[in-house]
């Protein structure tokens, strides 16, 4: 190799790896007739082309200034950011005082706030504590970042098995490493790739225990798919409002990306604490120093018009739509006859299966390989756990594609299905 020509990576530089997804999706784009499961894109049929339009319109006919296409603040346009506050404690048994647009940062999509949550806390070999299963690209952002993600233990129905949880932490004291332990990190409304919820209690529960440590333990918790409800708002308010994480920090992370219009990818962090929200804002400022202010600027008019709730109505009905589609063509064609089983989900974009104990669904799998030859793909559960891998899980998304294309994939994904059982 020519060694003028070299170029000389650092350690995080020659520790990344190309994204799981990312790749997944190129595979996909060499194969035309490759239907898509795997991908958490939203379905470009309901993407709010009308009401984008409308607003934009608006912006450059009625604002007398152009400064939204100016750079902005960054933490984010005030205005927007009181009126994020003011939208999500207005969700039930939320509490104001932590929902405050000086607490607010509005991120790059919700994936930029939780990278520079992370970066901000950890070194190298530092411990972030996941929920097993957990969301696969944060678990590859922290491997990124040289970061450990170590799953809480719980039991099969997904809670918390608190004497486990306890037996770890005491692990990590007897061996003097409690100081690597960071943060918890958990999807705690309709959760990628589980679709479930952390409930009430779980969630009081697990604050009383974190408040029983002997060592401080920040809270991330992220919403990305908190407004994906099918029937009515989760009843459990964030971590934000709860008394049993008011002494803790938390970092709550929401986002317009999903819900409203992926392409402008908005997101946010709201966050308790003052010094890890004012790192974040030093780090963000070497990022990008903002996020696209226009981008803002549309979501801004959106909620001061006050049409945010009708959009989400509409979105919530044509995904619960997808789901069933899904769901019934899966039954239909006999998959939960075969010992595979999944839980209805009642909000979100996935549905998670758990196939046959013995079955190996990982990448490079023979049931992998079989669903790319019959022209599907899906997530593999076991990127999603942090180790102890379980390779029998499957991750199924029917956010993007169309009724047909949704019913044919899962023909296709239960016919390979049926060959390995
Ligand atoms: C659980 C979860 N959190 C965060 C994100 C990041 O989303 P965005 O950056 O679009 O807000 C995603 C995206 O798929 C997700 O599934």
């Amino acid at each position: 190799m020519n060694k003028i020509k070299q170029v000389r990576f650092s350690t995080m530089g020659n520790r990344a790896e190309d994204s799981t997804i990312v790749s997944m999706m190129s595979e996909a784009l060499t194969k035309p007739d490759l239907l898509s499961l795997a991908a958490g894109f939203t379905d470009n049929e309901i993407l709010p082309k009308e009401k984008i339009t409308s607003i934009v319109d608006k912006l450059f006919l009625e604002s007398t200034s152009s400064e939204y296409l100016q750079y902005g603040i960054n933490q984010g346009r005030s205005k927007f950011r009181k009126l994020i506050a003011d939208f999500f404690s207005n969700y039930p048994n939320e509490s104001a005082d932590y929902w405050s647009a000086e607490n607010i940062i509005v991120t790059n999509g919700s994936q930029q706030a939780l990278y520079l949550a992370a970066q901000i806390l950890c070194d190298p070999g530092d411990i972030i504590l996941v929920q097993q299963p957990s969301y696969f690209v944060m678990l590859e952002a922290l491997k990124g970042l040289g970061v450990q993600a170590v799953s809480i233990p719980t039991f099969e129905n997904g809670n918390i098995n608190f004497d486990e949880f306890s037996k770890l932490i005491t692990g990590y004291q007897l061996v003097n490493k409690i100081g690597r332990i960071k943060a918890l990190y958990m999807v705690t409304y309709y959760a990628n790739p589980t679709s479930q919820c952390l409930s009430l209690d779980e969630k009081k529960k697990l604050g009383n225990f974190i408040n029983s440590l002997n060592f401080s333990l920040p809270v991330i918790e992220d919403a990305a798919y908190r407004e994906f409800y099918f029937s009515e708002p989760y009843s459990a308010p964030s971590t934000l409002s709860l008394a049993e994480f008011k002494d803790l920090p938390v970092l709550y992370t929401g986002t317009f990306t999903k819900p409203f219009a992926t392409g402008l990818k908005v997101g946010f962090a709201c966050v308790t604490d003052n010094e890890w929200r004012n790192n974040i804002l030093r780090v963000k400022a070497h990022h990008d120093f903002g996020t696209a202010n226009f981008n803002q600027a549309i979501i801004e008019q959106l909620l001061l018009e006050n049409t945010y709730s009708d959009h989400l109505h509409s979105i919530q009905i044509h995904y619960f739509k997808k789901m069933r589609l899904l769901d019934e063509t899966l039954r239909s064609e006999g998959l939960n006859e075969i010992n595979w089983n999944w839980e209805i989900p009642t909000g979100g974009l996935l549905i998670w299966l758990k196939g046959p104990d013995a079955l190996d669904t990982s990448i490079g799998s023979e049931f992998y390989k079989s669903c790319i030859e019959n022209n599907v793909i899906y997530v593999p559960g076991n990127l999603c756990f942090a180790h102890g891998t379980p390779l029998n899980y499957v991750r199924l998304s029917y956010g993007a594609p169309n009724n047909d294309n949704l019913v044919e994939a899962a023909k296709r994904f239960v016919s390979v299905a049926k060959t390995f059982s």
